[in-house]
C-alpha cells in the first residue's frame, strides 16, 4: 500500500508546473545566447578542421556545412554527420532498450524500471525496494533533461518523474551508482579520447545565497563565449536534490571559500570539470566500451561509464556501462582543464571518404577496396598538410 500522494493525479499537476517552467526557461535570452555559443563552437571547430586539411566550406543554412575536399564531400550539422543511420539513432535513444542489448553482452548496466505517470506507483514499488538511491529520467531523453538523480522516498519519486516527463511520457527509474563518469569516445570501435566528467562546483563567496551564485556561474559562462560550457545550469530537480545531500538550499549563504557542488548530472558541467582520461582506464573498461558501442552498432560512440575505481574491471568496482550516444557532444573533448583533443579534425578524412563511398555505391560503382583505398588517401592529405 503506497501513500495517498503516490498518484498519477498528484504527480501530473507537478507535470504542468514543470512545463510551464520549461516554456519560460526556453524562451529567456540567456537560453538563445547560450544556443548561439553552441552553434557558433561548432561552425568554428569544421572550419579549423577543413582548413587544416585543405577543404573549402560552404553554408548550406540551418547550421548544415558543406565541406568539399577535391571529389570528396560531406555534410554536418553541429555534431551531426553523416555516419549514423537513423535507425541506430533511434536504438541507442531508447534507454531501457540500450540496457538490455548491452546486458545481452554481459557488459554491466544499471537495475531499471520503466514506468509512465499513470503506472507512478510501479516506480514508487522499485524506489521502495532500492538499496540504493535512484535516478529517474526520461526513457528517450537527450542533454540530462529531466535527470534527476539521488531520489529518495516516494515525495522525490513523483516531483522527480513530473520533472522527466516534460521531456517524453515514457519514463525510467533506476539504481544511482556510486562513482565517477567517464565519456569514452570511440570512431569505429577504436578509442579516439577518454573524459572524466565531473560534476559543476561554485565557490561561495560567503556573501551570495546558492542562487545567485548560480547566476553568477551562467553570467560567466555567457560572457566567455562558447569555449568555457556549452550550456547553462538550469535549476531543477537535479540541482535541489544535489544541494540537499550537502545540507543546502537554493537561499543558503554557503561560508566564503566551500565549494558548493551544483548538479551530480553532468551534462551541463565547464571546461574546467572535465579532464584528460584515457591513461586512467582499465584494458577491461576500454574493451567493454568498444563492446557496448558494437552491441548498438554506433560508430562515433559516446559511452558513458560510472565508476568509483577506473584502474579494474567493472564488475570489481561495482561500476557500469550508463549509455551509448550517437551524435556526441564535442565540447568536453576540445575543452577539458588538461588538454584538447579535436575530434572534428581526426573525424573529416573518414566523413570525406565516407560520402565518396556513399555516393559511388549509389551509382553501383565502388568496392571495398576502393572505399578503403579513399579512407587512405584522405588520410595522408590530411598527414602532408599537418
Ligand atoms: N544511474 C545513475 N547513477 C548515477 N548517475 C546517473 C545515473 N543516471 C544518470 N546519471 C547522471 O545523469 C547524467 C545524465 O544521465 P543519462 O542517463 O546519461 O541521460 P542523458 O541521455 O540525458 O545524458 C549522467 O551523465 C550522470 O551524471
Ligand atoms: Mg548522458
Amino acid at each position: 500500500m503506497y501513500p495517498l500522494i503516490c498518484r498519477p493525479s498528484v504527480a501530473k499537476i507537478f507535470y504542468v508546473g514543470y512545463r510551464l517552467k520549461e516554456a519560460f526557461r526556453v524562451r529567456r535570452s540567456d537560453t538563445h545566447l547560450a544556443l548561439e555559443h553552441r552553434s557558433h563552437f561548432y561552425a568554428e571547430l569544421w572550419r579549423d578542421a577543413a582548413s587544416q586539411l585543405g577543404a573549402s566550406i560552404e553554408v548550406l543554412g540551418n547550421e548544415i556545412l558543406e565541406i568539399r575536399l577535391g571529389q570528396e564531400c560531406t555534410r554536418v550539422q553541429q555534431n551531426a554527420t553523416a555516419l549514423e543511420r537513423e535507425i541506430t539513432v533511434a536504438v541507442a535513444k531508447n534507454k531501457p532498450l540500450v540496457h538490455r542489448l548491452l546486458a545481452k553482452r554481459q557488459l554491466r548496466t544499471p537495475t531499471y524500471c520503466e514506468f509512465t505517470l499513470n503506472e507512478i506507483a510501479k516506480a514508487a514499488a522499485f524506489v521502495e525496494s532500492s538499496v540504493s538511491k535512484c535516478v529517474v529520467k526520461p526513457a528517450n531523453g537527450g542533454g540530462g533533461r529531466g535527470v534527476t538523480t539521488g531520489v529518495i522516498g516516494t515525495f522525490d519519486l513523483i516531483r522527480a518523474a513530473a520533472s522527466a516527463a516534460v521531456y517524453g511520457q515514457d519514463l525510467m527509474v533506476e539504481q544511482h551508482v556510486r562513482g565517477d563518469v567517464y565519456r569514452l569516445l570511440y570512431f569505429d570501435g577504436v578509442l579516439m579520447d577518454a573524459v572524466l566528467r565531473k560534476p559543476s562546483t561554485v565557490v561561495a563567496d560567503g556573501k551570495s545565497t546558492v542562487r545567485e551564485l548560480i547566476r553568477l556561474e551562467n553570467e560567466a559562462r555567457l560572457n566567455a563565449g562558447p569555449n568555457l560550457a556549452h550550456a547553462l545550469i538550469v535549476i531543477d530537480m537535479d540541482v535541489r536534490r544535489t544541494l540537499a545531500s550537502q545540507g543546502l538550499t537554493l537561499s543558503a549563504v554557503p561560508p566564503e571559500g566551500i565549494a558548493v557542488t551544483l548538479k551530480t548530472v553532468i551534462n551541463d558541467n565547464s571546461q574546467r570539470d572535465n579532464f584528460t582520461a584515457n591513461h586512467l582506464l582499465c584494458k577491461s573498461i576500454i574493451e567493454d566500451g568498444a563492446a557496448a558501442a558494437a552491441a548498438v552498432g554506433v560508430r562515433l560512440a559516446g559511452i558513458d561509464v560510472i565508476t568509483s575505481d577506473p584502474s579494474v574491471p567493472l564488475a570489481e568496482s561495482g561500476g557500469v556501462i550508463l549509455e551509448v550516444n550517437t551524435t556526441p557532444s564535442y565540447h568536453h573533448h576540445y575543452y577539458k582543464r588538461d588538454g584538447s583533443y579535436p575530434v572534428a579534425v581526426q573525424l573529416l578524412p573518414f566523413l570525406l571518404a565516407d560520402g565518396v563511398a556513399e555516393q559511388r555505391t549509389a551509382n553501383g560503382r565502388l568496392t571495398a577496396a576502393e572505399a578503403l583505398g579513399h579512407h587512405e588517401s584522405v588520410m595522408t592529405k590530411l598527414y602532408r598538410s599537418a
